[in-house]
């Protein structure tokens, strides 16, 4: 048995992060936290609630209400499990204008960090390599061809029965992108330390298993 540590996973949209990060965790039994259901999760309570989305103060008002635990590894806002309303459209479509809002990311990081104070967690999102776990002992960037990636994520809204084209999720795919990398603050990077996975070529399990490879790696080349 190996000693827990802590992984950083990062990556562009539909590089398969949650999905593949999800079955490493059960595989090695680590809690799995996906940050992308924080900011989606922060957006819908934020278009509920009709907070203005110019306003800063009233967002960074609205977010020192919003009570997010980290409970039997799981999130709860507001006491709440997250719901399927965080997927959709609308939330997509302004998620990115809370993201960039450096002082809420400040936030958000400040309590991501106060959730994971002990090892055996399997973190996912943007910038957790290189603000919010810096001593995570793995880092990994998983990375796919935009091509791969948008042809994913057009299969998951064909499947959930959301009208839309091809070229529709290719287009938001390149503007999602250019979002994540050039925002002032938490943008996608790729560390010095990170190992870069790319799996434009393999299916769901086989990314598993190479992650699974870079775990067992870690531990190996550690001796
Ligand atoms: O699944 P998808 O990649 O489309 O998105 P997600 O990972 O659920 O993230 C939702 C939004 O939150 C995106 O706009 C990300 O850029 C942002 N995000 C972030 O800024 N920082 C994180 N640590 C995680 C997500
Ligand atoms: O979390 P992220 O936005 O990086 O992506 P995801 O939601 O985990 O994956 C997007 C979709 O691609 C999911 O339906 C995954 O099952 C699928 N996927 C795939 O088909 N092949 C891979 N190698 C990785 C993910």
């Amino acid at each position: 048995m190996y000693p827990k540590i802590n992984i950083a996973i990062d990556g562009p949209a539909a590089s398969g992060k949650s999905a593949a990060a999800y079955l490493l965790s059960k595989k090695i039994d680590y809690q799995f936290m996906d940050t992308g259901i924080m900011y989606r999760s922060f957006t819908n309570h934020c278009l509920k609630n009709k907070i203005a989305f110019e306003s800063e103060d009233l967002i960074l008002a609205a977010l020192e209400l919003f009570d997010i635990r980290w409970v039997n590894g799981h999130f709860l806002f507001n006491d709440q499990p997250p719901t399927e309303e965080i997927y959709d459209k609308n939330v997509t479509s302004k998620v990115p204008i809370i993201a960039s809002l450096s002082e809420v990311r400040k936030v958000m990081v400040a309590r991501i960090q106060e959730m994971v104070r002990s090892q055996g967690f399997i973190v996912v999102g943007r910038d957790i390599s290189s603000v919010v776990l810096p001593d995570a002992q793995l880092k990994i960037f998983l990375t796919s061809s935009l091509h791969a990636r948008s042809e994913r994520r057009y299969k998951q809204y064909i499947k959930e029965g959301i009208n839309i084209t091809q070229e529709q999720v290719y287009n938001d795919m390149v503007i999602r992108d250019n979002v994540d990398k050039t925002r002032s603050t938490g943008q996608l990077v790729i560390v010095e330390d990170a190992v870069i996975l790319d799996n434009s070529d393999y299916n769901l399990q086989t990314t598993v298993d190479k992650l699974k490879i870079l775990y067992d790696n870690y531990f190996s080349h550690k001796k």
